[in-house]
């Protein structure tokens, strides 16, 4: 397993281009289930999730060809998916088991071919994260659906019939597949409480422009009226506000000043309002669709967030955020709301010298002046960058392992930052 190795305390200076947003792309790629037409996509990012999604899709029969069209040769790339034909609905355990959003293909499947076998998830290092409430969406579009030896069977023999769906929580995944489902279900579906997620809006834009009817994109009711069929289209994905946070975060960190290209600042109103009220000089040009990140006036302060479903503080950006308020000046409470289990990164802070104490879903941080390198380790994706994040900051070297976490949601992670002054190599297995 390779390994990142950073030497801290360079602040970073000069510009990151961001890429295409994973959490949208996983669920852009499932659509293609949904047509036998071909489905373009660009700003597609290079990552390890997308390529597990791609071996799952070419396994239920889609055709994937991926095209370098970027100006450096790794970014802008795009894919063309098409599905002529679905060979086999199931989606096995062996693939599921590595990337949750597999479970993404259970509503196109039913949808297009009326039934489909997908295996459950299982658990997860952030927390059990169920799929109850994919489950009953699809019960409440007609389909029936058994838990069988691990796996999810759904079958809709004369189709899926348009629904009510009021979820009981919100939740992104889930408000995506029936979204989807629901795009060739007979009559009309509404979906309450659904999730508000940028990306959600993108995966309805692009089903639009395959031919769906949807309304109230962006709201807490969407309403699909069912088509027949849905034809090809070309979708551009939108700019990965994740990545952005995070490498805002790495200015903010080591005191440095970045501008992040190629993004859109409205869609991380609530992360840079967070960091704003840390110290941050932020200046967003929507224009350009860029973000410039600086924190050269004295130390960063304490800053309270709690972490909510969109347009709220996402969960996504707890951890790193927890790296910087680890060296403020001052205490912050950092809630978590939406995952049992998302504050593994604690420990391993702590090892580089931070304070922090657990409180159930809250963890009060009371900042130290500096945090010392080490060998550490995570065993999530966001966790892990907030490790690298401290490192950047750290004083002498940090070893993180288990880099395969972070080559699943960051592209070229070390080379971005290197190009920024930061002192950090992979070193491989
Ligand atoms: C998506 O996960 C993202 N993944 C996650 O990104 C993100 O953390 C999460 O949304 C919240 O924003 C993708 O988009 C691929 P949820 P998802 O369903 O859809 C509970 C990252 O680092 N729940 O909104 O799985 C669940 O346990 C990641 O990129 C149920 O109880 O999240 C959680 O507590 C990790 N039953 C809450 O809802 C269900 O059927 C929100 O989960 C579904 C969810």
């Amino acid at each position: 397993m390779d390994r990142i190795k950073i030497i801290g305390g360079s602040p970073l200076h000069g510009r990151i281009r961001i890429g295409g947003a994973k959490n949208a792309a996983l669920p852009l790629m499932t659509a293609t289930l949904l047509t036998d037409e071909t489905l373009t996509l660009s700003n597609l990012p290079h990552l390890q999730d997308i390529a597990t999604l791609l071996h799952l899709l070419q396994q239920h029969g889609t055709e994937v060809s991926l095209q370098n069209n970027g100006d450096d040769g790794h970014e802008g790339r795009s894919v063309s998916l098409r599905t002529p034909r679905i060979v086999s609905t199931t989606a096995p355990y062996d693939l599921v088991r590595k990337m949750r959003a597999s479970v993404l293909v259970l509503g196109p499947l039913l949808a297009r071919e009326g039934h489909a076998r997908v295996s459950l998830p299982g658990g997860c290092a952030i927390g059990p994260r169920p799929v109850n409430l994919h489950i009953e969406g699809l019960e409440a579009l007609g389909a029936r659906i058994e838990i069988d030896n691990g796996y999810i069977v759904a079958e809709a023999p004369n189709g899926l019939k348009g629904g009510e769906v009021h979820f009981p929580q919100v939740s992104v995944g889930a408000t995506e597949n029936i979204l989807m489902a629901a795009c060739l279900a007979d009559g009309t579906t509404v979906i309450r409480n659904a999730a508000r997620e940028p990306e959600i809006s993108d995966l309805g834009a692009c089903l639009i422009a395959m031919g769906a009817r949807i309304e109230g994109l962006g709201s807490e009711t969407i309403t699909v009226t069912g088509v027949s069929r849905l034809h090809g289209a070309a979708h551009a994905i939108l700019p990965d506000r994740i990545e952005t946070g995070t490498y805002a975060m790495a200015a903010a960190i080591t005191g440095g000043d970045i501008l992040l290209t190629h993004t859109d600042p409205g869609l991380l109103t609530a992360t840079l309002d967070a960091m704003r009220s840390a110290g941050c000089e932020i200046a967003e040009n929507a224009q350009e669709r860029t973000i410039r990140v600086r924190r050269q006036n004295g130390p960063l302060q304490g800053t309270d967030v709690m972490t909510q479903v969109y347009p709220g503080y996402p969960t996504d950006m707890q951890a790193q955020f927890m790296a910087l308020m680890s060296i403020a000046e001052g205490a912050s409470m950092i809630t978590e709301s939406i995952f049992e289990n998302r504050f593994m990164h604690v420990p391993e802070l702590a090892r580089m010298g931070a304070n922090i104490t657990v409180h159930g879903a809250s963890a009060l941080v009371r900042g130290v002046g500096s945090l010392t390198g080490a060998p550490v380790m995570a065993t999530d994706l966001r966790a892990s960058v907030s490790l690298v994040l401290a490192g950047l900051a750290a004083e002498g070297e940090t070893i993180v392992n288990r880099v395969y976490h972070l080559d699943r949601g960051y592209e070229r992670l070390e080379e971005k930052l290197a190009a920024c002054g930061a002192r950090i190599s992979r070193l491989p297995d």
